[in-house]
């Protein structure tokens, strides 16, 4: 999949970035990002690292704040707003492709969802798709459920309730999480959708938790992740990263080819590995429940929502094309992605977007 854009005008930009002004002193230039608080860790770093890499050519006011993928992909597309890009883990609509057709989505790496229990002397538990989401629809409610037994025939499963911890921020983890749900039982995705809105957030009531089946919520995956460490017999979902340093127990998922897995930083590379670089005509691609014998179930690229010929500041737009050169190819950028739980794009996908094809355009270039 190939996007040709018709180039109006196009900032030439070389990696090299032999910027005549750096000569005369360091311009100083500013790339503000916001959204999706499942990579805000990863993409705080990259900011960091790019800021160092650029150093001897401009002084880089570089942040990201995470406000939840919703209101950073508002933020983009709201043209008062001083916001060079968003982070995203959520897809655009085409409702919002037709308001704006100069947006654009580009993959930056993969993460994964992990099912976390507080289960008092079980080290491994093992679930499926269908008693994960009905655990989290209110159809199991204990742990001693004859269906949790048979997937565990060794384990001595309690018989007391399982309390469900969902977050109460709007969150990029719940929009996974629950996007996974919705692939794995229609019933669920037709009742409670995919959604990344937190409690008391969402006025629409199909696109909510099951009020009578969660017990608690956290705020952050800090919060989801010390809620679960404080409450025995709970359970939740939180990103890779946030189980590293925690001694919860990580549940295993077993897939459509009903292999039985563990998260971790392999299983998503295997999930990017098997899609092979498919991206539809958005750059998007669905890992969630993926085919591949080895795919761990709650996979999902992250995305970047740019601009691609409306940017303001000229400035800006070429310093984040430079950047989402550095981040597909660096390895310092691959680095800090495993570091941070993330896999990074295959070369297949950095390739194509580095090659030329989704160069940052200016508006001012465009009109002068
Ligand atoms: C959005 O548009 C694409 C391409 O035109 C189409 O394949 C897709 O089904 C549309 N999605 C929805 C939700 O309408
Ligand atoms: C919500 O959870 C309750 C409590 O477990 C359950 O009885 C009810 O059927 C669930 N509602 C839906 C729509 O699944
Ligand atoms: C609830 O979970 C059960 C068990 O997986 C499933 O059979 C049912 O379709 C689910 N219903 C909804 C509304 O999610
Ligand atoms: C949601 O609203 C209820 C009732 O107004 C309140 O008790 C609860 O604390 C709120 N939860 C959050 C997470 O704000
Ligand atoms: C790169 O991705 C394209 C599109 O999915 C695919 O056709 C091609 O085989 C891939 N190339 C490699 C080397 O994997």
């Amino acid at each position: 999949m190939f996007v040709t854009w018709r180039l109006v005008c196009v900032a030439v930009i070389t990696l090299a970035g032999s910027d005549v002004r750096a000569t005369l002193g360091r311009p100083s230039v500013s790339l503000l990002g916001s959204g999706a608080s499942f990579p805000s860790r990863l993409y705080v770093e990259w900011a960091a690292a790019f800021k160092a890499f650029r150093k001897d050519k401009v002084q880089l006011q570089m942040t990201y704040k995470s406000t939840g993928s919703g209101q950073g992909n508002a933020m983009t597309i709201d043209r008062r707003q001083e916001v060079h890009y968003a982070g995203s883990d959520l897809l655009l609509t085409n409702n919002t492709y037709r308001q704006v057709p100069d947006l654009q989505m580009l993959p930056t790496s993969a993460g994964a969802v992990v099912i976390i229990v507080n289960l008092p002397g079980i080290k491994t538990l093992k679930l499926t798709p269908e008693v994960l989401v009905g655990i989290y629809n209110g159809t199991y409610t204990l742990w001693s459920d004859p269906d949790l037994k048979s997937l565990n025939p060794d384990l001595d499963l309690p018989m007391k309730h399982i309390r469900v911890v969902v977050r109460s921020d709007t969150s990029g983890t719940t929009e996974i999480f629950t996007r996974a749900l919705s692939a794995f039982d229609t019933k669920w995705r037709d009742t409670f959708g995919w959604f990344s809105k937190g409690l008391n957030e969402s006025a629409d009531p199909n696109l909510r938790w099951n009020s009578s089946a969660y017990w608690l919520s956290g705020r952050t995956s800090l919060g989801v992740s010390g809620v679960v460490t404080a409450v025995k017999y709970s359970i939740s979902y939180v990103s890779l990263l946030a189980t590293r340093h925690l001694g919860l127990t990580r549940c295993k998922l077993s897939n459509k080819a009903g292999r039985s897995l563990a998260p971790s930083l392999d299983a998503i590379r295997r999930v990017v590995k098997a899609g092979n670089g498919k991206f539809d005509t958005r750059f998007n691609a669905d890992l969630v429940d993926s085919n591949g014998a080895q795919s761990y179930p709650i996979v999902a690229y992250t995305y970047l929502v740019i601009r691609m010929k409306t940017m303001k500041n000229c400035d800006s737009a070429k310093e984040l094309y430079r950047y989402i050169a550095w981040f597909t190819t660096n390895e310092e950028a691959s680095y800090l992605c495993k570091e941070n739980g993330m896999i990074p794009l295959s070369k297949n996908a950095s390739e194509r977007i580095v090659r030329g094809k989704y160069r940052v355009l200016c508006e001012r270039l465009i009109h002068s």
